[in-house]
């Protein structure tokens, strides 16, 4: 592994869930095209990022993460990323003023198009065809013609994420997400539910903030941190030709970076020691995340992280573990172990949904939300009873109201998933259920603080 590094070496190892194209010339000129493009972020993006995220990593701030399963061409609308990036500033407004820690918010968008399957190939009846790989791939649509890989798809995944992360960065800066507007932030389908209730509430005691300090004679308009916020883009790096057209050298420090997002993470399937993925991943200079499920052994992980995170840089790398509610137990302490015995620094940060698929009685793949959470309260309190900081959730979730996760408030059954199941692949958190998520987490965040805090002496009196 001490081997040169180049945008390009991971062409000479194995690699997995790569798409088979039949006209390979057509994929070279798609990915020249792609080389010649402006890049999506800048490397100065991603450095800040990674400087919030090792402050993840000192337990000073909690990382949100969290979009589509997979973005889709078909829904790229203005109101989908709007009600997307809405629920997530609830989200980060409740993590932030309940759980009184600064949220890192990073979208699972502006790049997630690339899905890995379990088999490369889908057989209905008679018919067998090339499984569906994302639309950057090719087509859902069970034809020869639509599954057949297609490289001009990453054209089009390139132009849809620079317009995603356009109107993003207008929703962050342009006055959208100004704390002033945090009642105006209530999704209209939530209006009489709890949440919105709970919502409300909270947002009451944030104006009633604000308006205190101004009453105080502090001038609010003057303070960007109140009238803005941040949102970074993250994706699963797994069509490596794509994003080898997007790493670029910066050139400000001459290091290497992957402009397709400020974020990238390597998946459950792809992080073989010596293959590919892992090998171009060694040689960004981004902020990564690293997938863990069952199947790693802690001492895969310790020879994961020697090669992502050679300097031990705190931020560079975050370990998303997804073993599901029954397993975390059985996992997740000795790989937080193992990590703490040889002084690595990582930002831990929990998966609650795909290691909590189930299929409903209904036929619909589905996950429970008592599971999800459950996935979540076991992640805080073992990171609790191992000293170690529960720094983030990664999670698969929508602005919109679909019924895809069975449960939560409005107890979703499995005759519900039919009726808006529009996800074009893993089910995902609904608005409310995301904003529950949220409550709780905000809730656990707090008890995680007051463990820790020394209490008073009695003799202060105080
Ligand atoms: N700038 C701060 C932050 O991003 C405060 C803030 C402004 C905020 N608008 C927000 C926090 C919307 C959450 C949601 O954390
Ligand atoms: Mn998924």
């Amino acid at each position: 592994m001490s081997e040169r590094w180049t945008p390009d070496s991971w062409r000479s190892k194995p690699v997995q869930q790569m798409p088979d194209y039949p006209d390979l010339k057509h994929l070279g000129e798609v990915e020249a095209q792609l080389a010649s493009f402006p890049p999506l972020v800048f490397a100065g993006e991603a450095r800040n990022l990674k400087k919030q995220l090792a402050r993840v990593c000192a337990g000073e701030a909690f990382l949100l993460q969290g979009g589509d399963c997979a973005e889709s061409f078909a829904e790229h609308g203005a109101n989908n990323i709007r009600d997307f990036f809405r629920v997530l500033l609830q989200m980060a407004v409740v993590m932030t003023y309940a759980g009184a820690v600064p949220v890192v918010k990073v979208g699972r968008i502006a790049g997630q198009f690339a899905k890995p399957r379990s088999s490369p190939f889908e057989k209905r009846d008679a018919v067998e065809l090339p499984s569906y790989r994302g639309d950057i791939v090719n087509d859902i649509g069970f034809t020869v013609e639509a599954r057949t890989p297609d490289p001009h798809r990453q054209l089009m995944a390139y132009r849809q994420s620079a317009a995603t992360l356009n109107l993003l960065r207008a929703f962050a800066t342009g006055g959208y997400a100004n704390l002033g507007s945090v009642h105006q932030w209530m999704l209209g389908f939530l209006k009489d539910s709890q949440q919105s209730r709970r919502y409300k509430e909270l947002a009451d005691r944030i104006s009633d903030a604000l308006n205190f300090m101004r009453a105080c004679g502090l001038n609010l308009e003057s303070h960007p941190e109140l009238r803005s916020t941040e949102i970074f883009t993250s994706h699963e790096a797994l069509l490596l030709g794509y994003e080898q057209a997007f790493t670029r050298i910066d050139s400000t420090t001459g290091d290497w970076y992957a402009t397709s997002g400020h974020m990238l993470w390597i998946g459950d399937r792809t992080r073989q020691l010596d293959h590919g993925h892992i090998e171009y991943f060694r040689g960004i200079r981004n902020p990564i995340g690293l997938k863990c499920g069952p199947s790693l052994k802690t001492d895969e992980l310790l020879k994961l992280i020697d090669i992502l995170n050679p300097d031990n840089e705190p931020g560079r790398l975050t370990l998303i573990s997804r073993f599901g509610a029954e397993k975390i137990g059985d996992h997740l302490p000795a790989m937080i172990r193992a990590v703490q015995r040889e002084g690595r620094a990582v930002v831990w940060s929990c998966d609650p949904m795909h290691g909590n698929t189930v299929s409903s009685t209904t036929g619909y793949k589905t996950r429970p939300f008592d599971r999800i959470l459950s996935e979540v309260k076991s992640f805080f309190s073992i990171h609790g009873a191992e000293g170690s900081h529960p720094g983030g959730v990664h999670l698969e979730m929508t602005g919109q109201d679909v019924t895809e996760c069975l449960g939560g408030a409005r107890a979703i059954t499995d005759e519900d998933l039919n009726n808006r199941y529009h996800t074009a692949c893993d089910p995902r958190l609904n608005a409310e259920q995301s904003i529950d998520m949220a409550f709780l987490i905000a809730e656990l965040l707090k008890q995680g603080r007051a463990g820790k805090t020394s209490p008073m002496p009695a003799a202060a009196g105080l």
